[in-house]
């Protein structure tokens, strides 16, 4: 079984990315600068955002950090989103979710220019995705990361049956959206399943590619799975550990162990899809970039 390997992947496009920003400053003296707002302490976000701008410092992309109190009202933030919106240094901001119960995220959403949406949110992103004019707009990270393995893997897609477990609008609907588009690596026959969909292992059977995203551990089991399947498991799941250092381990929506006898390639948790999530991040700074510098 092919191990579908996001963690080598991205590594790989984070050098493609690092090698086109230093030749683009060395033609216009720029770099691309991307936006992190984070609201509150909750550890993970600051662990998501932290992440974030290493890598962007990885690459040479500029990265500047606002963290905003938890008791931020909802006006002080779109103001905020405002000036970076006129800010011709930024060309990607990024609200980190989840965000204090004072604030509407959909409000957030909006206040953002579309052409700076690098996470792909906005409804105007969102919509220029359904429509398949990819090339105007933004694709959530997560989903474009997924389509980036997929084409590096040249998994066969072009009329298969991709069976999309998920429908939130971060993963599941740009998903199966993309996959529908007549590109290189979509162009598929698509289902999506939730969780008021009967009889769903009737469905996910039926999948040449069976993309999971769902949170819930392990959900998806070997019966549950046609053979030599591509399988690509999104989810992330704490499983207490007290081994770890940290109490507990990762795994993924995909009981792993069981399905790898019955698919013909998988991505793992951790190292499949996580990695390339932030890379893609990097992925649409740089073309909100050079879309903003006419490269
Ligand atoms: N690797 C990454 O970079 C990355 C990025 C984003 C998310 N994730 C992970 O991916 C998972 C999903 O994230 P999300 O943001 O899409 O989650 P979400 O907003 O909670 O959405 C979960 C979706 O799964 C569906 N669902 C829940 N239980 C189900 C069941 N038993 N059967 C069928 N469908 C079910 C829900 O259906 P309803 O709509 O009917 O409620 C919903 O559409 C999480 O584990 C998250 O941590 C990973």
């Amino acid at each position: 079984m092919l191990i579908i390997d996001g963690k080598k992947v991205s590594l790989e496009l984070k050098n493609e990315l690092k090698a086109s920003i230093e030749s683009y400053k060395a033609i216009t003296s720029k770099v691309p600068g991307l936006a992190l707002i984070i609201v509150g302490q909750d550890p993970a976000s600051q662990a998501y955002v932290r992440n974030k701008a290493k890598t962007c410092k990885e690459i040479g992309i500029n990265s500047t950090m606002i963290a905003m109190p938890s008791e931020t009202t909802q006006e002080l933030l779109l103001e905020t989103i405002h000036k970076l919106n006129d800010d011709p240094s930024v060309h990607g901001i990024l609200v980190q979710q989840p965000l204090p119960a004072q604030i509407d995220e959909l409000t957030v959403t909006l206040a953002i220019d579309p052409s700076k949406d690098v996470d792909g949110f906005h409804p105007e992103n969102l919509g220029h995705l359904v429509m398949g004019d990819l090339d105007k707009c933004f694709v959530s990270c997560t989903p474009f990361g997924i389509l980036e393995l997929l084409d590096r893997y040249a998994i066969e897609t072009k009329g298969k049956h991709c069976v999309v477990v998920g429908r939130s609008n971060i993963v599941g609907k740009p998903m199966a959206n993309l996959m529908l588009q007549k590109l290189d690596a979509a162009n598929c026959t698509v289902t999506i399943c939730h969780s008021a969909t009967e009889n769903i292992s009737f469905h996910t059977k039926q999948a040449d590619i069976l993309i999971v995203a769902i949170g819930h551990a392990g959900f998806i089991t070997p019966d549950m799975v046609k053979p030599g399947a591509v399988v690509i498991d999104v989810g992330i799941n704490r499983v207490d550990d007290p081994s770890t250092k940290n109490g507990y381990h990762l795994v993924g929506d995909v009981d792993f162990n069981g399905v790898s006898s019955v698919a013909s390639a998988m991505s793992p948790v951790p190292g499949g899809v996580g990695p390339m999530t932030i890379a893609m991040l990097m992925k649409n700074t740089l073309l909100s970039f050079q879309r903003f510098n006419g490269l």
